[in-house]
């Protein structure tokens, strides 16, 4: 195993060995650690690593990389003549930080040794840089899947939490990822009966409104109207006629390959929960999504949320449970 160095006329090979790593799974990571869904087709091909690494070379997406990537923040290591490990990171100048966005190793011994020897080298690359603080990675939304062995290299070279680091994001913890194409998902006779039961035994109610009637809502904890939602209409569960459970989020969108995506989140008051209420909501929210064009979705929430199993249970899958925000002070700086 070796480190070699970043060369742009080899981005053929380093996007072929992505490739190798994703092309079986339902989802990528890109380079940015960003995940795009594989599926429906089609989606993401090798060239899609190659445009993306070539926009944060170019410095087209600051916000995405959480700072500069250059030739020296993409650490190649090569095993027998061919790619074995690339890890890819950033340099916030103002925080002196590094950031560590994305590694792609293969899940084997060897690819623990590629992982290993990259981050090794990155953090001496850092060090060099006059950098106080490595950050695997900075931003909650896009995180390392723990199944990728950089996770035990990260942990054997000392890196942990450190909860005041993003002071937005204070507890951030290891979070599910799920997804899965929509197809033409309806609401299936037993949420209906749960509604139905909802409705007699519970006395709640559950509606579709949009924002005006929203906008008129108090919600039963605090008496206040909710947060606007995302999306035109969205479903609310109304205990005497009072808001207990609601959608936040009910929208579609379009993705960077023209396909439509559906988003929904389920959010139910304290002492309603646990009730079937959440799952009911999602489930309707889930089938506006795909009347109005949802293919597929994708969503992930912290790994001991009952929601993944509201996710899992209109088809969604587990891709993987990913980290962010493990950081590690360089030795001989200053923090
Ligand atoms: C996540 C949340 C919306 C779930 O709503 P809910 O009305 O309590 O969920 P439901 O009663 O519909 O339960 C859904 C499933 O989770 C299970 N479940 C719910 N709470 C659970 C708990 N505390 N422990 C174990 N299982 C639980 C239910 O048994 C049910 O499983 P089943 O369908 O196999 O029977 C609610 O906990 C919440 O509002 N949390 C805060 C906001 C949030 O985190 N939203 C998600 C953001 S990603």
């Amino acid at each position: 195993m070796k480190i070699v160095p970043f060369t742009a006329s080899a981005m053929d090979s380093y996007a072929e060995f992505w490739w190798s790593i994703y092309a079986d799974l339902p989802y990528v990571v890109r380079a940015d650690a960003y995940q795009a869904s594989m599926l429906p087709a089609p989606g993401p091909t090798p060239g899609y690593f190659i445009s993306n690494l070539q926009g944060g070379l170019g410095g087209d997406h600051q916000k995405h990389w959480a700072g500069e990537v250059t030739d020296d923040t993409v650490v190649v290591a090569e095993a027998d003549g061919a790619v074995a490990g690339i890890l890819i990171a950033s340099v916030d100048s103002e925080k002196r930080a590094g950031n560590i966005l994305s590694a792609f190793v293969r899940r084997d011994g060897r690819g623990r040794q590629a992982a290993t020897a990259t981050l090794q080298e990155i953090l001496e690359r850092f060090g060099r840089m006059g950098l106080s603080r490595a950050v695997a990675t900075p931003d909650w939304t896009r995180g390392i899947e723990v199944e990728n062995p950089v996770h035990l290299a990260l942990l054997d070279a000392g890196f942990a939490w450190e909860r005041d680091w993003s002071p937005a994001y204070p507890l951030v913890e290891y979070s599910v990822c799920l997804g899965g194409v929509l197809g033409e998902f309806r609401v299936q006779p037993e949420i209906h009966a749960s509604i139905e039961r909802l409705r007699k035994e519970e006395t709640i109610e559950i509606e579709k409104v949009d924002h005006e009637r929203f906008a008129r809502l108090r919600r039963l904890d605090t008496g206040q109207p909710p947060e606007p939602f995302v999306g035109h209409e969205t479903f609310v569960a109304l205990y005497e006629g009072l808001v207990a459970g609601w959608l936040p989020e009910c929208d579609v969108g379009k993705d960077e390959f023209g396909r439509m995506f559906g988003e929904s989140v389920p959010e139910v008051i304290h002492g309603f929960r646990n009730r079937g209420i959440g799952k009911a909501l999602y489930h309707l929210g889930m089938e506006e999504v795909v009347r109005q064009g949802g293919e597929y979705g994708f969503t992930g929430t912290t790994a001991h949320n009952p929601a993944r199993l509201i996710y899992r249970s209109i088809g969604f899958r587990y891709w993987y449970t990913s980290f962010c925000l493990l950081s590690k002070r360089l030795p001989g700086r200053e923090s």
